[in-house]
């Protein structure tokens, strides 16, 4: 049994229904698991103490401390390789029995408030994952008042988002707004705060978020670069934090859509074979996790077993992907 490295850096991410993760991948002592959303490596040290190989990804540098430690301490069973889910098929050398997707954000992004994730923490309003690319605030300095609202209302399904929008055209013809807490105060004058409610930038720092770091497209990418790697057998677990996510995953398992069934009257035998079976209906936190650990209470994990069906060619269509109004 491998010893536990005393240099490790402290595990402040709590992996969120770890157990319910491990049952679906059911990973056998030699499988090869890949794990695309490292963080801090909760599900990945599990899966390895369980006696599997696993290969890591994730876009964001600063996880590389975590990694180390898990190398240290399981030496060639485990491999970190910097870069997105997306590519996952590019990234990782077949084959494969497993692929675990912990979607969102981690403990230590919303955090760390030069990352400019949170509106709790006052930081630059930044909310790269990879460091790399536009920003949330060239986002809210530099879209038109139109597309602002649109992306606001789709991504964040935030329904007073016009409102936020014109607020926050008004505030930058003074001076760009470069801050966390400044967009936070901008929101909440302009929509108001209610005792109990959620504050009311909650929305829009997600919606922001989602399409800094592309996160729709990714999944979609994800997923269907998952159904490409693994073998036939293998499984895929998805763990996603709000239903515009869900939705994506669920569509995507669905057998109905697994093939040309844009007719009930086909033949029968014009339907092609289901891409995935024994797919695993949504799966929530217990109570017990949900005392220890709230942010576990907007997760949902979705799983289900690779048939050996020829995988599909990537389409965003049927997967009821939000779409921004007025984009291409
Ligand atoms: C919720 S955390 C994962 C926590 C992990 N399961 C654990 O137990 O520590 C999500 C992680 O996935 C990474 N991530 C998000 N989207 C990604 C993508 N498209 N490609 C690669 N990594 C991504 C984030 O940088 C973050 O570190």
């Amino acid at each position: 049994m491998p010893k536990p490295d005393d240099s490790a850096p402290p595990v402040p991410h709590v992996p969120v229904l770890l157990a319910e993760v491990l049952e679906a991948l059911a990973p056998l002592p030699a499988a090869h698991i890949v794990d695309g959303t490292f963080g801090a490596g909760g599900y990945t040290r599990a899966l390895l103490e369980a006696g599997a190989s696993v290969t890591a990804i994730d876009r964001d540098p600063s996880v590389r401390p975590f990694a180390d430690a898990l190398s240290a301490e399981f030496s060639s069973r485990f491999n970190f390789v910097a870069g997105t889910f997306a590519e996952l098929d590019q990234l990782v050398t077949g084959p494969v029995d497993g692929v675990v997707l912990d979607i969102g954000v981690s403990s230590m992004q919303l955090d760390q408030s030069e990352r400019g994730f949170s509106f709790m923490r006052d930081g630059p309003l930044d909310m790269r994952m990879s460091g790399e690319g536009e920003t949330a605030a060239d986002l809210v300095n530099h879209l038109d008042e139109s597309d602002l609202a649109d992306l606001l209302f789709a991504y964040g399904e935030e329904r007073k988002s016009r409102r936020i929008a014109h607020s926050i055209i008004a505030a930058r013809a003074a001076e760009p707004i470069t801050t966390t807490a400044e967009l936070a105060r901008l929101i909440e004058k302009a929509i108001g705060r209610k005792p109990g409610d959620a504050h009311p930038a909650t929305r829009s720092f997600q919606a922001l978020r989602i399409a800094v770091n592309d996160e729709f497209g990714q999944l979609v990418e994800g997923l269907f670069a998952s159904e490409r790697l693994l073998l036939e057998g293998g499984r895929l677990a998805v763990v996603t934090f709000h239903s515009l996510e869900d939705r994506i995953v669920k569509r995507f398992f669905d057998p109905e859509k697994g093939g040309p069934t844009q007719s009930r009257h086909l033949p029968e035998a014009a339907v092609e074979a289901a891409r995935w079976a024994n797919v695993v209906k949504a799966v929530k936190a217990g109570a017990l996790e949900l005392e220890r650990n709230p942010r576990a209470r907007s997760a949902t994990l979705r799983g289900a077993r690779r048939t050996a069906a020829t995988a599909r060619s990537v389409t965003d269509a049927r997967l009821g992907v939000p779409r921004i109004r007025g984009a291409a």
